[in-house]
């Protein structure tokens, strides 16, 4: 049976746990620590953060208290941050993962993501920015200081500006919640071996409201998020919940334990957008 730990292959041979825990939003330093100490003690192993969650030091220092206290690995914790858009370019990323690996105080990451794309609708230059953001990235990667590199919300126009460059990004990092399952940039992603995850998975809790999500949940005896981040799960999509809450911490990760029939994925995937953000990519 799957759970927690385990993992899918990335396309450059590493690998990610199929399910995470999103830290954006926790700014407070002491709550930061308190609710990634506590998804860790709960067996998660798949820690998201960036360095626009101003974050990056109580997240890693958890990580790291938390390795000491239990004996637990390195190996098995995956930690991701992000460059953030206002570092994109050649030089302004090789200094912004400078600023991040200084804050998080770790030998290595296990992937670093462009948080945004560059975008013709803000950079007359977009695709050559997204290009020589790629190429720093790379070069971070082949560093051997990160485990792989990908992108966010980077839709197919986005991503077929880096995609004929050397290496190809192993993971692509989009918002994802019912209403919104971004179908085109998902299969693009599948077709070409890039391990697509889910931000603000339960809409930041907008999408937890819905007759059909609750008719899904009294079926099979579980609550409305575990029957979204099931829905994600078997759509090969890597969800990252966020709560500071241990209970909701707990409900989150519990959804290993049953199936959603093709019917009801289906009728999930039909449900007309209402709980996404509404921020897209291609604005500044
Ligand atoms: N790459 C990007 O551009 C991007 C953008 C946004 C987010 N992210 C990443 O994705 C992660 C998740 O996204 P998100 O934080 O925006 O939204 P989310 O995980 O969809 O929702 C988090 C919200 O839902 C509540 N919640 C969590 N579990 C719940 C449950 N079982 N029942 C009821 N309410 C629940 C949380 O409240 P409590 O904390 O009070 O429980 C919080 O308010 C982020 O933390 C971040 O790591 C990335």
């Amino acid at each position: 049976m799957d759970s927690l730990t385990t993992r899918i292959k990335l396309n450059n041979g590493t690998s990610i746990p199929m399910f995470g825990y999103g830290t954006y939003k926790i700014k407070d330093s002491n709550e930061a620590y308190e609710s990634v100490k506590l998804a860790l003690k709960n067996g998660y192993r798949h820690i998201d953060t960036a360095a626009f969650y101003e974050n990056e030091k109580y997240v890693a220092n958890a990580i790291k208290d938390f390795m000491s206290e239990t004996g637990t690995k390195r190996e098995d914790i995956f930690v991701t941050s992000k460059v953030w858009k206002t570092e994109l370019g050649y030089e302004k990323t090789l200094k912004a993962f400078e600023k991040t690996m200084d804050e998080m105080q770790m030998d290595y990451l296990d992937l670093y993501l462009v948080h945004w794309p560059a975008s013709y609708a803000f950079d007359d230059d977009w695709k050559n920015t997204n290009r020589e953001t790629w190429k720093a990235m790379t070069e971070i990667c082949k560093s051997g200081r990160v485990k792989a590199i990908g992108v966010s919300n980077f839709l197919t126009h986005h991503l077929d500006t880096i995609i004929d460059m050397e290496v190809k990004p192993a993971v692509d990092q989009i918002e994802v919640n019912p209403g919104f399952l971004q179908k085109e940039t998902v299969d693009y992603c599948h077709e070409k071996g890039i391990v697509v995850e889910a931000w603000s998975p339960l809409g930041r809790g907008k999408s937890l409201a819905h007759p059909l999500l609750e008719e899904l949940a009294d079926k099979y005896g579980k609550t409305v998020a575990q029957i979204i981040l099931r829905w994600e799960v078997q759509h090969n999509i890597v969800p990252l919940p966020k709560s500071v809450n241990e209970s909701r911490i707990i409900e989150n990760s519990q959804v290993f334990d049953f199936e959603l029939s093709d019917d009801d994925l289906s009728s999930i995937d039909e449900i007309p957008p209402y709980g996404n953000s509404g921020h897209s990519p291609d604005q500044p």
